[in-house]
């Protein structure tokens, strides 16, 4: 991948720092988005440039691009946050609209800023990191499963249409990862011998699927089983 421009979002830690090393190990030019100011320090490990903001504000989408220099042949749409809220009948809306903000809206952001370039540039490749949680219920916690499954709704309705301009669109589902996302309740997974992945597992998928995957992919990672690609049933 020698030559190339990487955009990451949610870069300062967890998955998205891991694929940053990845595809800069690889030879490509990164270009890190967080609003954690520790992804300053993540970019200048892999010899990146940083962009520090809020995703649920279009314009750092669009100044991410810019920072790439209007080219972006990958672009890893990773940032995102679970919900504290359980019950829509006592939702905070700030923290609602905080959750929505990123984990859905910052993809459609992303993809605002970076397709018109991709385009101009004959073609790019795009991972969404989804979840398991965007192909299954999960009662833990509905709102960001709803946000997840509204990203994996995006990539099964543009993957096709995009893959014919020579754009690739997959999303990677990953089941838990050990991540800053979920170190407060590392402790009790592991009491409950619940296994994590390992963000540069997630990492490496995500680089497999930039690299190689067929459009329209949704990869399913879950610890100590073989990586599967998840195919919707047929409607009945
Ligand atoms: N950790 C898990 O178990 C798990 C499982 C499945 C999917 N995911 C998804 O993986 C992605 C990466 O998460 P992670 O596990 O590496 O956690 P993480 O908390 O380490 O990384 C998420 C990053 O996104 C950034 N971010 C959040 N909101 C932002 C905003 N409004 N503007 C800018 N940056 C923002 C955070 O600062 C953080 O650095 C997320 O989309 C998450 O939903 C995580």
């Amino acid at each position: 991948m020698t030559g190339e421009t990487a955009v990451i979002t949610g870069a300062a830690g967890g998955i998205g720092a891991a694929v940053a090393r990845r595809l800069a190990a690889s030879g490509a030019r990164c270009v890190l988005v967080d609003r954690n100011p520790a992804v300053e320090d993540v970019a200048a490990s892999v010899g990146g440039s940083a962009v520090v903001g809020d995703l649920t504000d279009p314009e750092l989408s669009a100044r991410a691009v810019r920072a790439a220099g209007d080219r972006v042949d990958l672009l890893v749409l990773n940032a995102g946050t679970n919900s504290a809220d359980k019950d829509p009948a006592t939702l905070d809306l700030g923290r609602y609209q905080a959750v929505v903000g990123v984990n859905q809206h910052s993809v459609v952001y992303g993809l605002r800023a970076a397709l018109p370039v991709m385009r101009e540039n004959g073609g790019g490749s795009i991972v969404v990191t989804a979840s398991l949680a965007a192909l299954q219920g999960t009662e833990q916690d509905p709102i960001y499963t709803m946000t997840k499954h509204a990203v994996i709704g995006l990539v099964r309705a543009m993957s096709g249409p995009l893959s014919k301009e020579g754009i690739r669109l997959s999303a990677v589902c990953p089941g838990l990862v050990d991540t800053p996302l979920v170190a407060g309740a590392r402790d009790r997974f592991q009491a409950a011998g619940i296994p994590l992945l390992s963000a540069d597992e997630v990492a490496a998928a995500v680089a497999d699927v930039l690299r190689d995957g067929e459009p329209g992919t949704e990869l399913v990672l879950r610890p100590g089983r073989p990586t599967a690609r998840y195919v919707p049933a047929p409607l009945p």
